[in-house]
């Protein structure tokens, strides 16, 4: 079931003309269940508790976090990945690096765009551990703007004008509102798959 509406989704006033089509952005509640969620976490876990979380470099566009890629998952995390991919509709070929990333209760991450030498035209996201709120804002036009609730297990997908004219941050704790709803954001992990960046990107 995908569910673009009031329950996730408010959109600005200044939007209210542009058609906001599943192609573009999409949001499906509960796409993992809590035993697929367990699986990753506890495969991720080996590669993370390697890592301290990050939040000395003034002009990282994330706080708080830490982060890996892999190309090498269980069976059932493959598959997990296979559904992503399927239901985001990746044209070109998908990126073999699934990134994971991990935030910690005071992390965040700021606005920004994914860069076009990693990143495809999509970018799709598993949520983790904690319930977020997801908000794009136009680069050029920033009245038009969009707030996103991630709920924990599920999945979004960016693309069209959400990839490359809106950029996308994750709000911190303080700032995690829902309209009036406060969202309260716990560490976060995230399982990343982008589609393959074009050739001339590179
Ligand atoms: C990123 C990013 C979003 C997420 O890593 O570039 O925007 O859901 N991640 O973690
Ligand atoms: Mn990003």
């Amino acid at each position: 079931m995908t569910i673009i509406d009031k329950t996730f989704m408010i959109a600005s006033a200044a939007l209210k003309h542009s058609p906001i089509t599943q192609s573009k952005l999409k949001l499906i509640p509960n796409f993992i269940s809590q035993k697929e969620e367990e699986q990753i976490l506890n495969e991720s876990e080996k590669k993370l508790k390697r890592l301290k979380y990050q939040r000395d470099h003034w002009d990282d566009a994330i706080v708080g976090y830490r982060e890996f890629e892999s190309a090498n998952w269980s069976e059932q995390t493959l598959a997990v990945i296979e559904r992503v991919k399927r239901e985001a509709h990746f044209s070109n070929s998908p990126r073999q690096l699934v990134h994971v990333l991990d935030i910690d209760a005071a992390g965040f991450i700021k606005p920004h765009i994914d860069s076009n030498r990693y990143c495809g035209d999509k970018v799709a996201g598993v949520s983790l551990l904690s319930d977020s709120v997801m908000r794009l804002v136009n680069q050029s036009d920033s009245s038009k703007y969009i707030t996103l609730l991630l709920p924990r297990l599920s999945l979004y997908v960016l693309a069209h004008e959400f990839r490359y004219d809106y950029t996308h941050e994750i709000l911190s704790d303080e700032m995690s509102f829902f309209g009036d709803e406060y969202v309260k954001r716990d560490r976060r992990v995230s399982m990343v798959c982008r589609s393959e960046p074009s050739p001339l990107s590179k």
